[in-house]
């Protein structure tokens, strides 16, 4: 790519008015605490999921004092189900700082919000652009998207200095006048045109404003952007392993999915944080007996950290996937992950 960025601001503004999303209830508002909540939730969440939980935080916790004074229990367990729990531990924080360091109001500038715990460059952005009108830039996986086909750029964004260059675009194709009102339009309509037009794969190009002076598009190459190159890093996963027992002594087991570790298998319930199982623990009204030390497995493509938590219910619960009971003798004849047949001959409890 070379020489000037095309003026794209206004055309993404006059789209987002007439084609993007409106109803969505974060849109209707400029509290900071509200547009914070919704972006820190939509990080890793859909949209439709987000919607339910979104409507009962707010219920519960109406403004960041109340969510600043809450038992951290409380916002775990409106979390829950949600994932990513350090979400929900950054959140919690973040609302203690903000009354406690700036008397109860989020900051309005990009520098004091990316200060905030679990609030990163592209969220501040989001935050500032949205409740105060601020001329920054946002640049989330999908709007990343939309704006190396646009450029395309195609420097490795695994590179910090391109990953630079790319934030230093996005701040030069930002709106430059009626900032009030065209910031917030502009930066929702970024985040419509990815996640509704510039898809991964098959963008809808003939329905985008951008078209005409999208270089990917008239290089016939839109799936080729963004370019990054992965680091081939072994990675280390922790994995925590429910053996759920029943008054008989019978262990929960479920089928793996079809796809990925362990495909088809059966296995102890997997949870991927700790919190993820003791939240369901206390829902289930479970008693936790023993929480074993972690036993490595080695896959190919990464260190798997097994963490087998032992715990008892008198009554069978609605239990999260499908699986079935099965006595303990029974469970040697079935199709098991070999590191849980390990576990479980490993002693009852
Ligand atoms: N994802 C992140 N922020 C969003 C927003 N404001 N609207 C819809 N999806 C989003
Ligand atoms: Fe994306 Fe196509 Fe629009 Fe270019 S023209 S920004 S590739 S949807």
């Amino acid at each position: 790519m070379s020489g000037a960025l095309p003026p794209v601001a206004p055309l993404v503004v006059c789209w987002q008015a007439e084609h993007g999303r409106s109803s969505l209830p974060w849109q209707c508002t400029r509290d900071p605490y509200r547009v914070w909540l919704s972006e820190i939730m939509l990080q890793q969440t859909q949209v439709a999921t987000v919607l339910d939980y979104y409507a009962r935080f707010l219920a519960q916790f109406p403004d960041v004092h109340a969510l600043a004074a809450a038992p951290p229990d409380d916002v775990l367990a409106l979390w829950s189900g949600l994932g990513y729990y350090s979400r929900a531990r950054n959140l919690h924080r973040c609302a203690q700082q903000v009354v406690q360091v700036h008397g109860g109001r989020f900051p309005a500038t990009v520098a004091e919000l990316s200060a905030l715990p679990g609030i990163g460059r592209s969220t501040a952005g989001a935050i500032a652009a949205f409740c105060f009108g601020q001329r920054a830039p946002i640049l989330d996986a999908n709007v990343r998207r939309v704006l190396t086909r646009l450029l395309g750029f195609d420097g490795d964004l695994a590179q910090a200095a391109q990953e630079r260059a790319l934030w230093q675009h996005a701040q030069d194709l930002l709106p430059t006048q009626q900032l009030d009102e065209s910031m917030p339009r502009y930066t929702q309509g970024m985040m419509d045109l990815g996640a509704m037009v510039c898809l991964p794969r098959q963008p809808r190009c003939e329905a985008c404003p951008l078209q005409a002076h999208c270089v990917a598009r008239a290089k016939g190459t839109p799936e080729q952007y963004p370019v990054r190159t992965r680091k081939l890093v072994r990675k280390a996963q922790a994995w925590w392993l429910l053996q759920l027992q029943d008054a008989q002594g019978q262990v929960w087991l479920e089928r793996r999915p079809e796809r990925g570790i362990w495909a088809g298998l059966y296995s102890l319930p997997v949870f991927e944080e700790r919190e993820a199982l003791m939240a369901w623990l206390e829902g289930a009204q479970a008693q936790l007996q023993q929480e074993h030390p972690s036993m490595l497995h080695v896959l190919t493509h990464r260190d798997l950290y097994l963490h087998r938590v032992v715990a008892t219910v008198a009554q069978p619960p609605a239990m999260p996937v499908p699986g079935g009971w099965y006595a303990l003798a029974e469970t040697a004849a079935l199709g098991l992950a070999a590191p849980v047949r390990k576990l479980l001959q490993s002693g009852a409890a």
